[in-house]
């Protein structure tokens, strides 16, 4: 019997959608989830384990201890970017844990969009042009030289906060004067980046990355990109209402020419997979490529160091092959021989959010699932933020997926339905139907992911 144990770090959705996806590994025995919700409390071979997540000396701890005695390959994935930018990935190395997730050198590719925007430039990577402040008056300044929309970044990671898309000089200038002068964001806006508006529609393309300067030397480094995947940032249909931290995704995006695949390989894919090699990076884990596509070509938005949420909902159900196995060739540096599969089809991903979200919101409702409808749909619901009460008896209608108790909604987003189609129209009445099948107070969902024109964002 295999003792092979994976290690998935964090507690959102893209977490229970990587613990479930390395549970139905043959080679995986149990999948520990650090610290995990209420989704992968029971998921089968799954078990949750108390940890917090910013304190890096404690998840090394618990790793360890977790795969002490285990001489196989067993592994750790780390979910969210905070905690790689922190260095979890430099410490687990430093204890010999076998780490899906950069280095905090390369994780600051995300970590600061004024590192990451003298990367694209020093390597020749497609992006919009821009410019780094570290004094407000010079930001302004330079925003007064241009009309028309323009964009503002803090250079620190602020969960979403930190980018300003302003449709003119004057908002801009508030977000300046936000982020430098009244400091909303903290030390993460001391400094900001002053951005070219781009227009097109936006796509997410996630990957498999193994650099390291043995693989380079051997000629083994590489990069390989996912199925490509679109997020619906907008609160509302119709891409109306406020940013999100993402309401719903679908892969592959719609109206992907080939010619803008070949244009990303060569503009964006491979000056960034040049730049890791010659600035040494030992970078195993997964890039996400935020990429807008624009009447000039794709350009990046932005890096960032992990796969992407709702965006991983809807991107590993089209795996055609072992979750695990491809982990163990990231960390190996065989991903540029893996056979990576995809299944023919669409999937579709809407997010269910809470009332208020994306501002302050409520929380502690209990959530009731018809978990025969949902089945009958052929839909997977991946819980985001909701934890298992143990005081309450199970809620669901016909066998209980929690049977030790009731999920209670925890955060803004609560959960996704990731469903597979043979085309959209299939994936997305297949998951709208088994969000149909699950309720709780104030509960909210787009109703249009995956339509044209959902993701565009409009407004200006
Ligand atoms: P980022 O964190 O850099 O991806 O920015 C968050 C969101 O802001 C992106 O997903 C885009 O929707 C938008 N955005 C960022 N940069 C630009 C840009 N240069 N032009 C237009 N929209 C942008
Ligand atoms: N879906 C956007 C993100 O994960 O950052």
């Amino acid at each position: 019997m295999t003792t092979m144990k994976a290690i998935v770090i964090g507690s959102g959705g893209r977490e229970h959608a990587i613990a479930w996806t390395l549970a139905s590994s043959p080679d995986i025995s149990e999948v520990v989830c650090a610290p995990g919700n209420g989704g992968t409390a029971t998921e089968p071979k799954c078990r949750n384990v108390s940890v917090s997540v910013s304190e890096t000396s404690e998840v090394v701890r618990v790793c360890s201890a977790e795969l002490s005695g285990l001489s196989d390959g067993s592994f750790v994935v780390v979910g969210p970017e905070d905690p790689l930018a922190a260095g979890l990935a430099d410490r687990l190395a430093q204890a010999g844990i076998r780490t899906v997730g950069p280095l905090s050198r390369g994780a600051q590719l995300e970590a600061s969009k004024d590192v990451a925007k003298r990367f694209m430039d020093k390597y020749g990577v497609a992006c919009a042009k821009s410019a780094t402040f570290t004094e407000h008056a010079d930001a302004i300044a330079e925003i007064r030289k241009h009309s028309g929309p323009i964009v503002v970044k803090a250079d620190g990671l602020a969960a979403g906060k930190g980018v300003v898309v302003a449709p003119d000089a004057d908002a801009a200038v508030d977000a300046v004067r936000d982020f430098m002068v009244e400091s909303t964001l903290g030390a993460a806006g001391r400094k900001v980046v002053v951005e070219e508006y781009l227009e097109g529609e936006e796509i997410s393309i996630l990957a498999a990355v193994s650099v390291t300067e043995e693989l380079a030397a051997a000629g083994k480094a590489a990069i390989v990109p996912f199925v490509t995947a679109r997020d619906h940032k907008r609160r509302l249909d119709g891409a109306q209402g406020p940013n999100t931290g993402g309401m719903g995704a679908i892969a592959p995006a719609t109206g992907v020419s080939e010619e803008t695949l070949a244009r990303f390989r060569s503009d964006i894919l491979e000056p960034t997979l040049r730049g890791l090699i010659a600035e040494k990076f030992d970078y195993r884990g997964f890039i996400f490529f935020g990429v807008m596509v624009t009447k000039d070509g794709p350009k990046l938005l932005e890096y960032n160091v992990r796969l992407g949420d709702p965006e991983t909902q809807a991107v590993l159900p089209l795996m055609d092959f072992d979750f695990s196995k491809m982990c163990a060739a990231i960390i190996d540096g065989d991903v540029s021989s893996f056979d990576f599969a995809w299944k023919e089809g669409v999937c579709c991903a809407p997010v269910a959010v809470s009332r208020g979200y994306p501002g302050p919101y409520e929380k502690g409702h209990a959530i009731a699932f018809d978990h025969k409808k949902i089945e009958g749909a052929g839909a997977k619901v991946f819980i985001a933020g909701a934890t298992v009460d143990q005081r309450r008896s199970p809620r669901g209608i016909g066998e209980p997926q929690w049977p030790e108790g009731t999920l209670i909604t925890t955060g803004g987003r609560v959960l996704a339905a990731s469903a597979v189609g043979k085309d959209l129209d299939e994936a997305r009445s297949r998951a709208y139907s088994a969000l149909e099948a699950v309720s709780f107070d104030g509960m909210s969902f787009r109703r249009d992911i995956g339509l044209p024109g959902a993701a565009v964002s409009k407004g200006f």
